[in-house]
């Protein structure tokens, strides 16, 4: 098939991607976030659909515009996150978790803006553990014969961090990048290895977001029943 030509590999599929960073309210001006811009995500949600996938897009904070022919479901936390996701899954063939998920939320929510006290230095902030999403559903699909694919940012130890965390998470495909000063945060490119859980590497160069994403949904392709 010559690139750029689109078949409609995905027609009468549906697939789930999230994308975007999760945003943890500590009051109602502030909130602990991450540097995911969203468009990775994105990237996978307008292939896609060019496949012939009905898409189903869960975004957390990204402002990028909507694109043609998905479902948008906006959430704000980790945990709306959690609740978009389970509601959507059982229903999809697929489920792509490109979200940056807070791994950590504060315990306590001020309902009133926290203000600064003369001569004091300010509270600690107390932090509780996130719900892990991409675990979750890999270890109890949300429908049987399900393709679950997550990603993951790494510094160090790239392909063995990748690895261990495919193992620990329980899905089919981790989609793992080294972050770096070009790439992956908020950059148009992106250059990645694919692990499959069936010992598979697929290494995607230097290239567009949209080129990653190509691969991602071959190597999702050739895992749908
Ligand atoms: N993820 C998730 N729920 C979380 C955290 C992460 O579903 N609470 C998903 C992300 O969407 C991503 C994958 O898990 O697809 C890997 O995220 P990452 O942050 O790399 O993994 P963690 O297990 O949080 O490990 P680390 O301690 O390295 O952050
Ligand atoms: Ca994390």
């Amino acid at each position: 098939l010559a690139r750029g030509v689109t078949e409609p590999d995905l027609a009468g599929r549906h697939v789930v991607v999230t994308a975007g960073g999760t945003r943890e309210p500590l009051d109602p001006v502030r909130f602990l976030g991450n540097r995911s811009s969203g468009k990775q995500g994105y990237a996978l949600a307008r292939t896609a659909a060019a496949r012939g996938a009905r898409v189903t897009l869960i975004e957390a904070g990204t402002g990028l515009p909507d694109p043609a022919g998905v479902d948008i479901v906006r959430i704000g936390t980790a945990v709306q996150l959690r609740e978009a996701v389970l509601k959507a899954a059982p229903d999809a063939d697929v489920v792509v978790m490109a979200a940056a998920v807070a791994d950590f939320r504060p315990r306590t929510y001020a309902s009133g803006k926290i203000k600064k006290k003369d001569g004091q230095e300010p509270e600690p902030i107390v932090l509780v553990r996130n719900p892990d999403i991409l675990a979750e559903i890999s270890a109890d699909r949300p429908r049987p014969g399900q393709v679950v694919v997550g990603f993951a940012a790494e510094t160090d130890d790239v392909l063995a961090n990748g690895r261990a965390k495919l193992a620990r998470k329980g899905c089919d495909l981790l989609v793992v990048n080294e972050v770096g000063e070009r790439k992956t945060f908020g950059s148009e490119e992106n250059e990645a290895v694919v692990l499959g859980a069936d010992g598979s590497e697929t290494p995607v160069p230097y290239g567009p977001k949209e080129a990653l994403a190509e691969t991602v949904w071959d190597l999702v392709a050739s895992r749908l029943g």
